[in-house]
């Protein structure tokens, strides 16, 4: 299993966005961007603007995680901004099937993410159309929440339907992912790990990336 390192600029210092995702271009392998509407989650964040603009610089793929009602409507949006992988909810969408279909033909990576209140059951279906299925780790929302153990529960028997039916699916982790915890979520079998706070509340985000990401791909040898 290859650990790929996504990192999430929701607590990141807005005001020096550049240097804070300069500070960890090298240890990390995407750019996570929460795109929230206040509405599917009390908060509010990011748009098509910002993502054009970080699009634009070419530092990393784009990982977009919308937290948004009627995904139906907005998601091939975020894909023209520039994303590279494009993550919406279960939860909010009508029709999974058909937007894994649009996000597809305009040749983005897609994912669909569920809460903790939704169970893997509910979305079987759709696994092996996917790209990425992303299990959250917390209520969906705000960065720097404690991690739910409970949901490596899903991390594990999403693994084992990847492994036995050699599904092409990233399981990506999403909330309260530190030193604590990112041994548990990559040996559960996430190879996928959004990280935000852990990293971006150090002096050297950077280095904090790359200790996690050394802690996630050691836990995997023993
Ligand atoms: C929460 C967001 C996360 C968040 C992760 O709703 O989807 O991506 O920024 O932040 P940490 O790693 O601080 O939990
Ligand atoms: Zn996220």
């Amino acid at each position: 299993m290859d650990i790929k390192i996504s990192a999430s600029i929701l607590n990141a210092d807005v005001n020096r966005l550049e240097q804070e995702i300069a500070s960890v271009s090298d240890s990390v392998d995407w750019i996570h961007v929460d795109v929230m509407d206040n509405h599917f989650v009390p908060n509010l964040s990011f748009g098509t603007n910002v993502l054009e603009s970080l699009a634009k610089k070419k530092i990393k793929p784009l990982d977009v995680h919308l937290m948004i009602e009627n995904p139906d409507k907005w998601a091939l949006d975020f894909v023209a901004a520039g994303a590279d992988s494009v993550t919406f909810h279960y939860e909010a969408a009508e029709d999974p099937t058909k937007l894994i279909k649009e996000i597809h033909a305009l040749k983005s990576r897609v994912g669909l993410a569920i809460k903790p209140n939704t169970s893997l059951a509910d979305v079987k279906e759709f696994l092996s159309d996917i790209d990425v299925l992303l299990v959250m780790t917390v209520e969906p929302g705000f960065g720097g929440q404690a991690f739910m153990n409970k949901m490596l529960d899903k991390v594990r028997e999403a693994r084992s339907i990847t492994n036995d039916k050699n599904l092409k699916m990233w399981i990506q982790v999403d909330g309260g992912i530190g030193l604590q915890t990112i041994e548990q979520a990559a040996q559960a079998g996430a190879d996928f790990i959004v990280v935000g706070s852990a990293a971006f509340s150090t002096a050297d985000p950077g280095k904090a990336m790359q200790d996690l990401r050394e802690l996630a791909v050691k836990s995997l040898s023993i």
